[in-house]
């Protein structure tokens, strides 16, 4: 049995050779690699010399197609990256389906998001004629619901990049070593799965301000963070960018603030008069059953709330307007007097004291 299947091998790498020699690269690294899984099977179940014999095959053959590269190799870093986020607890990476188009408002965002990370990203040899800096890691500060988790998939949509959304609670530990050593995985992670964004969510949890009275593990694993966000500012063939989000700017250690670490702080703000309205737009553009409704008015209604605060109003009305229409079989369409009643139940979660907080923030920035 075993003895056919080393024959089956012979068979195998006598056609990647084949194709090696017409020129068909990609394909001959892919008949490599299946080899190289066979011998490592016929090894699994072979012993002594033998197993020995096989294992020394299997890492050649290996070798082979490692340096071939193309397709077959391009799965293994991507599975290994995957697997690394898998040990860490992290959702398993995507590149996200949110697109710009999706996103209200928030120009100023997109403009500096544009131009400090997609175009260098895009025009790599361009950049490296102008000599365009990279920037360190980004900071999004803002109230909560204002789309900044939102924006960065969207980000990572236009880039084509996997996007990593790290909790930092899954990353913190308390054995020795341990919480450096998943910030240097997860780093080896996102560069395995490059192009990617590696978001830290809620970075005041991660990085909180000095007390003076911190663990010595949670030093460590910012003093790691700060190494590792250095050690990619300075490679200039980038292809992994950090993203960080805050609700809480003022709560961060101040020392990843600082110029190569997380240097460009964007103020993500409550969405403006035309933001509501077109947030109103895109989240009821789907329905299929809508009467007439102002926009306008529904701007006007809706100061201080946040983006996912109309996106629950949009939502809210709707099902309220589902249910009437399973209760009496009638097809009736969403109206003006639906939304205006939701959003007089609910509040703004955004408040004028908050608001505040934050102008202060960036006054004495
Ligand atoms: N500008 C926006 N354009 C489109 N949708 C938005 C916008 N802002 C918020 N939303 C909607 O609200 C939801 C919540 O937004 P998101 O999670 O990005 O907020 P956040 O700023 O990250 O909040 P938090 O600070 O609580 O993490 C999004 O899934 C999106 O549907
Ligand atoms: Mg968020």
């Amino acid at each position: 049995m075993t003895e056919s299947k080393i024959d089956h091998v012979g068979l195998m790498i006598k056609k990647a050779m084949e194709e090696e020699s017409s020129g068909n690269r990609n394909e001959a690294a892919k008949i490599y690699k299946a080899a190289y899984k066979m011998v490592m099977e016929i090894a699994s179940h072979s012993t002594g010399k033998l197993k020995q014999k096989r294992l020394n095959q299997a890492a050649s053959l290996k070798k082979i197609y490692e340096s071939i590269g193309g397709e077959a190799v391009e799965e293994d870093r991507l599975s290994e990256g995957r697997k690394i986020l898998e040990t860490l607890n992290i959702e398993p990476p995507e590149i996200p389906k949110v697109t710009f188009q999706d996103v209200a408002g928030l120009e100023n965002v997109k403009t500096e998001i544009m131009s400090k990370i997609i175009y260098p990203m895009r025009y790599k040899e361009l950049s490296e004629e102008y000599n365009i800096e990279f920037s360190g890691g980004m900071l999004l500060y803002g109230p909560p619901g204002t789309g900044k988790t939102f924006i960065v998939k969207a980000i990572a949509n236009e880039v084509k990049a996997n996007f990593i959304n790290v909790n930092p609670s899954t990353l913190y530990s308390q054995w020795f070593g341990q919480f450096e050593k998943n910030i240097s995985l997860l780093f080896r992670a996102a560069y395995l799965l490059s192009p990617s964004i590696l978001f830290f969510d809620e970075i005041d949890t991660l990085v909180p301000k000095r007390s003076g009275s911190e663990s010595d593990a949670a030093r460590r694993g910012v003093s790691q963070l700060l190494t590792e966000v250095g050690g990619l500012t300075s490679q200039k063939d980038r292809n992994v960018f950090i993203i960080a989000a805050t609700n809480n700017p003022w709560g961060i250690d101040e020392a990843i603030l600082r110029p190569g670490r997380f240097d460009v702080k964007i103020y993500v703000p409550p969405p403006d008069y035309e933001s509501r309205k077109k947030l109103f737009q895109l989240k009821l553009s789907e329905v299929k059953h809508m009467g007439y409704i102002d926009y306008d008015e529904l701007a006007n209604e809706t100061e201080r709330y946040s983006g996912a605060d109309i996106e629950f109003i949009c939502k809210k009305a709707v099902q309220n307007v589902f249910m009437e229409v399973v209760k009496t079989g009638n097809k009736i369409d969403v109206s003006m007097d639906d939304l205006l009643q939701v959003i007089s139940q609910i509040r703004p979660s955004i408040d004028v004291g908050l608001l505040k907080k934050y102008q202060d923030y960036i006054l004495n920035l």
